[in-house]
């Protein structure tokens, strides 16, 4: 691919208006509302030496946490939150009243005060975010309340934590960094698979060099997820309608989180442009024929999205991804997630590693497992066994723990708004390209340059 993609007029306009915005430093005159909010205007943050690629807060203890969404993964995040030291949940919002009530009764069962509930309506949310007092909004809502309720919590001056992806269209993504900016709060998704055991093993040997310069990555979300999508409950209610009005890859950040981390996305590198194919769309209509009749209602239903997305996405240093979503067709799980160097490649599904001079036989895939007393991540070795039993395999629990740690601390986050609205792009980004016959379409720098001088994540601990 020798031409590199070129943006639209309206791109660069707006791209030349943020330059602008920042240049003149119009952040300033939002000063007088943030400091009515107490918070420290752009230009204090900068004074304080917080720079955006490394932003942090004073530390915050205990956290005060709200709810918004508390069905499948929200619970989860509670149930993680009730076990975490200096974190108080003080309100629960779902458009659900037994939801809340239910959240409610679990955290008075765990010895803490009743939670306020908010359940009136759709953008009871704002109300919760405007009424009390908190630092931290989680946000397990469905995709289309993502940004709604992230932009609500940091223009109240809350801090913001959303489930993924972050945003469902680029325009999205601008408006969660332009907000997180603005208001000079942390934006954080949770990229939960960032923090699985191998994952972080991955991360870990990146970093002591062992695979030595990452070129390449593969990674996925393959889940057979067509028993959900058609459910009458949880996910059910609203993910399969998503299929009916984009067609791209529609989960992208599980499986590009945690290669993005090993290629340094936005701290050395950033994402440059992808292209993107689609094949066709058959699995939701011949599973909803089967399960429901022909003539059901779900059968007549008609779905844009592509069974199977592929995205080949390359970097501003030349290194390559491989992207896939694959989530409506039979099939064993996996996120592929293989990351290969210039020494040695790794790979999950199944688990196993290469590295050159080391391996037990050349050209011979070894056990990752064999590598784990060298290499395990120092955080995994730390808190996994605090996580065992709860959600997915116990990365979920460290997620959180590494959130709540870092607001403690006052550290920056391990992932930051930068991250979410790069990772979260390739939702828009891969639905334009499959709309143009797999033409190139950049990924946006929403560093804005920062990628070249922001650190690297560096090995993070308990
Ligand atoms: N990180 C992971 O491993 C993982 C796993 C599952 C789901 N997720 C993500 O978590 C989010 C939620 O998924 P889920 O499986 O929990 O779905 P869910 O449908 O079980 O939960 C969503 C909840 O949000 C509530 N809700 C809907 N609109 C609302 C609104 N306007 N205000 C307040 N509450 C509202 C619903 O009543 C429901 O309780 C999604 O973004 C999904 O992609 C992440």
């Amino acid at each position: 691919m020798s031409e590199r993609p070129k943006m639209d007029r309206k791109s660069e306009d707006r791209l030349a208006e943020r330059r602008d915005f920042l240049k003149t430093g119009i952040l300033a005159g939002a000063g007088t509302a943030l400091a009515g909010l107490g918070l420290p205007t752009p230009a204090e943050a900068r004074a304080a030496g917080q720079a955006r690629s490394r932003f942090a807060v004073k530390p915050i203890d205990p956290v005060r946490v709200g709810f918004v969404g508390v069905g499948g993964m929200g619970s989860a995040h509670v149930q993680n939150y009730l076990n975490i030291d200096g974190v108080q949940i003080k309100a629960v919002c779902d458009i659900v009243p037994e939801k809340v009530a239910r959240i409610q009764k679990l955290v008075a069962a765990a010895g803490q005060p009743n939670p306020t509930g908010y359940s009136a309506g759709p953008t009871d949310f704002v109300r919760m975010c405007e009424t009390e007092e908190l630092d931290l909004v989680m946000n397990a809502t469905p995709w289309e309340w993502h940004v709604p309720v992230c932009v609500a919590a940091m223009k109240n001056g809350k801090h913001a934590a959303t489930e993924v992806p972050a945003a469902m269209s680029l325009e999205d993504c601008w408006q969660l960094v332009e907000t997180a900016e603005k208001y000079q709060r942390h934006c954080q998704m949770m990229e939960n698979c960032c923090y699985d055991r191998i994952e972080l093993m991955t991360l870990n040997l990146v970093r002591l060099g062992v695979l030595g310069e990452v070129m390449h990555a593969e990674a996925g979300y393959l889940h057979d997820l067509r028993e959900v999508k058609f459910s009458k409950e949880g996910e059910g209610l609203w993910r399969r309608a998503w299929a009916q009005k984009l067609n791209g890859n529609l989960y992208p950040t599980h499986g590009l989180g945690p290669v993005a981390q090993c290629l340094n996305i936005n701290r050395g590198d950033a994402f440059d442009y992808l292209v993107s194919m689609s094949g066709p769309a058959r699995g939701l209509h011949e599973y909803a024929v089967r399960q429901f009749g022909d003539g059901s209602p779900q059968a007549k239903e008609r779905y844009l999205l592509g069974d199977v997305n592929t995205s080949l996405i390359r970097t501003r240093l030349g290194k390559t991804i491989i992207l896939v979503h694959d989530t409506n067709l039979p099939r064993p799980y996996s996120r592929i997630n293989l990351v290969q160097g210039t020494q040695g490649i790794a790979h999950k599904y199944p688990d196993r590693i290469y590295i050159e001079g080391k391996a037990a036989k050349p050209h011979q895939w070894d056990d990752f497992g064999a590598f784990a007393a060298a290499y395990e991540h120092p955080l995994w070795r730390a808190i996994a066994s605090r996580g065992e039993g709860r959600g997915h395999g116990g990365m979920d629990y460290i997620e959180d723990y590494r959130l709540i740690l870092s607001l403690r601390h006052g550290e920056p986050l391990d992932q930051d708004v930068y991250d979410a609205a790069a990772w979260s792009a390739i939702v828009g980004a891969s639905c334009q390209s499959v709309a143009r016959n797999s033409r190139p379409v950049e990924i946006p720098d929403f560093t804005r340059g920062l990628w070249k001088t922001n650190p690297p994540l560096g090995i993070v601990t308990a």
